[in-house]
């Protein structure tokens, strides 16, 4: 039996072998630089988890499981240069460190390293891998093109905003445990069960993830805090808030999204006022708990064994405990 850890290991060591060495320097090097500075790797592990669960080595899922981190990488580069943000995972984003074409086109190569992963199976497993990516990858532009036109809309409902970041965000970790289930063979009600399992887990991420971009800690979180209220984002925190807030404060909320010469740190200091003020940061936590029992449900569908299932309840369980 293999740890953890020890599988995190094994999948880095197999990503740092794909060898990025290469020139022209200005576009590899960005490549390096944000796969180097690992994230939590969860996609990853997702896949290689996924197909242990079902019987595969999980050597046979390592070209897998970097189509999707290599996938996942590629759009936060875009996605940074669309929020303007300036800090990832504790660094300076590759455009602002580099500048936002050599973003754009490391990033376009990163998407197409990411399907070149898949080359190595073949036939008809092949052929469901390379289609779950193509269905996936659109949809996260579709999420993607949804979430910059909210920007600018005033109202957004909540299930606007779920469908927007199903497609942003779960989807890909629906694709991820469903990756493994492919390469273990798993049955298709399986693969159904533990994607919508992926897929309720990703709307819980979401929304944690929109918390933790106003309520988490500098230091952990390793992004700019505020940066979603700066972006004028209609988060999971937003949207609530105009729902539970009196008349007069749901027009101080509209004033604030709508005023552009206001000073940024105002901005997020009156706006997490707001937040605060009509509890949406215990809403968003409890939320994502009902989400997060959700997935548990898709799970307990499947017909992995008792201890599996155990494993991937104690980790949905976990997930909401991160600080980052
Ligand atoms: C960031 O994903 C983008 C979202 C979907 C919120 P992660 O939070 O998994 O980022 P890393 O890879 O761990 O840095
Ligand atoms: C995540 O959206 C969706 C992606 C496809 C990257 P965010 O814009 O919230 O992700 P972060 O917070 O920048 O990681
Ligand atoms: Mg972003
Ligand atoms: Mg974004
Ligand atoms: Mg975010």
């Amino acid at each position: 039996m293999m740890t953890d850890s020890a599988i995190k290991k094994l999948f880095e060591t197999y990503l740092f072998e794909l060898n990025f060495e290469k020139k022209p320097e200005n576009l590899y090097a960005p490549i390096r630089y944000i796969l180097e500075n690992a994230g939590k790797r969860i996609r990853p592990l997702l896949v290689l988890w996924s197909a242990k669960s079902f019987g595969a080595e999980i050597e046979k899922a390592l070209p897998a499981a970097a189509a999707i981190e290599i996938f996942h990488n590629f759009t936060l580069l875009h996605d940074d240069i669309m929020d303007q943000a300036p800090i990832r995972r504790g660094k300076p984003t590759v455009h602002q460190k580099w500048n936002e074409n050599t973003a754009i086109l490391s990033g376009d190569t990163m998407l197409i390293l990411a399907y070149k992963m898949l080359e190595t199976y073949e036939g008809l497993m092949y052929k469901k891998l390379n289609s779950l990516l193509n269905k996936t990858a659109i949809e996260v532009c579709e999420g993607q093109q949804m979430d910059m036109d909210f920007e600018i809309r005033e109202n957004v409902s909540i299930s606007e905003y779920i469908e927007m970041i199903r497609l942003k965000t779960a989807v890909l970790l629906g694709a991820a445990i469903q990756f493994g289930g492919i390469i273990a063979n798993a049955s298709d009600e399986d693969l159904i069960n533990m994607s919508n399992f992926g897929i309720k887990l990703g709307l819980a991420f979401q929304i944690q993830d929109d918390y933790l971009d106003t309520f988490g800690r500098k230091d952990t979180f390793g992004k700019r805090i505020g940066g979603d209220i700066l972006d004028r984002k209609k988060t999971f925190l937003y949207i609530t808030a105009l729902q539970q807030a009196t008349d007069k404060d749901k027009q101080k909320l509209h004033k604030l999204y709508k005023d552009n010469k206001i000073d940024d740190d105002i901005l997020i200091a009156e706006t997490t006022a707001l937040f605060i003020k009509y509890k949406v940061d215990q809403l968003a936590r409890s939320e994502m708990t009902a989400y997060t029992n959700a997935a548990i449900k898709a799970l307990n569908r499947t017909e992995l064994s008792t201890d599996q299932k155990t494993f991937w309840q104690k980790f949905a369980l976990d997930l909401m405990q991160r600080a980052f």
